[in-house]
């Protein structure tokens, strides 16, 4: 039997990644897909040769499925993902997964109480680079951590009509849409919260009501201290970074951050070695490795679909997710 999807916002992403994901798998099936605009959903509904809608009660109505993915504006998240509760079903919902927290605590409440599970889109962890990075830094072969810093942005335009750009469906800018993934990760990776932020957030180049520009402090729990730069103004071309600093190495993933496994990850390990004033030891070479070129998306759906298909419930990812929205509340609430 085949783990059937149905797709809520199937124009933008959902189009560009997500769908493209489901239908690689041969024990997946497109039930249905929907989208607010009827143009858009018979288009798709034509080119991934499946039913298509424009009301997702309706779809959700007449098409029995195992898994929903939302990919819509983030004001729309949770409206829809309780619709797709109400209809009995598991949620795959995009980041971020709420305008705030307490809406996220809200929604992880109401899929425990009525037994379902909620993951969220965050799928840069599944890049095989930022395992590694994890399984690096937390079986100490950097020593201990205490500082790492991130490099995210891309070139976002004033467009008119763009809900990206709109404060009341995006909840934010630069800082919600791409500094979220930052958050989420340096958790992943470290395996702890942020406790603490303090930052900027700045319209240095575009005139939209939301931040395009976005750079902030984090202390996590156990003391790390880091930076997080996010922005919509640098060109394409600049790339990423997540850079972790311990007392025996570094961890450097360029160009990890985005939708493709790619860009590569440069490890240094120094035994711990007596004081040099003259600070011209040889270092070691760094080990460099490389994304596998995976799709993040489909191991993001493989996962769901096991757990959703054995009926376990985890949400530890979507507690995570609202754990992310609480460091961006504390982002926003300094500067609003
Ligand atoms: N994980 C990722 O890699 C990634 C990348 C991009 C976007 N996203 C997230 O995906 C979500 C959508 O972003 P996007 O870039 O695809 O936006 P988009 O504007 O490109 O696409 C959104 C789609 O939703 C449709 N839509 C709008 N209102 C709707 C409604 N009421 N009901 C149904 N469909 C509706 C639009 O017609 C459009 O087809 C956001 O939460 C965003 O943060 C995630």
């Amino acid at each position: 039997m085949k783990f059937r999807w149905c797709v809520i916002g199937a124009g933008g992403i959902a189009d560009r990644r997500a769908i493209p994901a489901i239908i690689k798998d041969e024990n997946f099936e497109l039930a249905a897909i929907m989208d607010r605009t009827p143009a858009v959903a018979e288009k798709l509904g034509k080119k991934y040769k499946t039913k298509f809608y424009t009301n997702e009660e309706t779809m959700l109505k007449e098409t029995p499925c195992d898994g929903v993915y939302i990919g819509t504006p983030v004001a729309l998240h949770v409206p829809q993902a309780l619709t797709a509760l109400k209809y009995g079903c598991n949620v795959l919902l995009e980041k971020p997964l709420a305008m705030n927290a307490a809406e996220c605590d809200g929604l992880v409440s109401a899929f425990k109480r009525e037994n379902k599970l909620l993951d969220a889109g965050y799928m840069m962890k599944y890049h095989n680079l930022h395992v590694k990075a994890k399984n690096l830094v937390q079986s100490g072969k950097i020593g201990q951590v205490n500082t790492a810093r991130f490099f995210f942005s891309c070139w976002y335009p004033e467009i008119a009509g763009a809900w990206r750009q709109n404060k009341a469906l995006g909840g934010g800018g630069s800082a919600m849409d791409l500094a979220v993934h930052c958050v989420e990760l340096i958790e992943y990776v470290l395996g702890e919260e942020i406790a603490e932020t303090k930052g900027f957030l700045a319209n240095r180049t575009f005139s939209y009501e939301v931040e395009d520009t976005c750079v902030f402090l984090f202390r996590t729990k156990s003391g790390v201290i880091g930076s997080i730069e996010a922005g919509f103004n640098a060109p394409d071309g600049c790339g990423s970074k997540m850079e972790i600093y311990g007392t025996e190495g570094c961890v450097i993933c360029s160009g990890t951050l985005g939708q493709e496994e790619k860009g590569s990850l440069s490890y240094l390990h120094v035994p711990f070695g007596g004081y040099d004033a003259m600070q011209n030891s040889a270092a070691p070479k760094p080990k460099r490795y490389y994304g596998a070129g995976g799709d993040l998306y489909l191991k993001q759906f493989r996962r769901f679909a096991a757990l959703a298909s054995r009926g376990e419930n985890d949400y530890f990812y979507a507690e995570r997710a609202a754990q992310v929205q609480r460091v961006l509340d504390g982002v926003y609430a300094e500067y609003r």
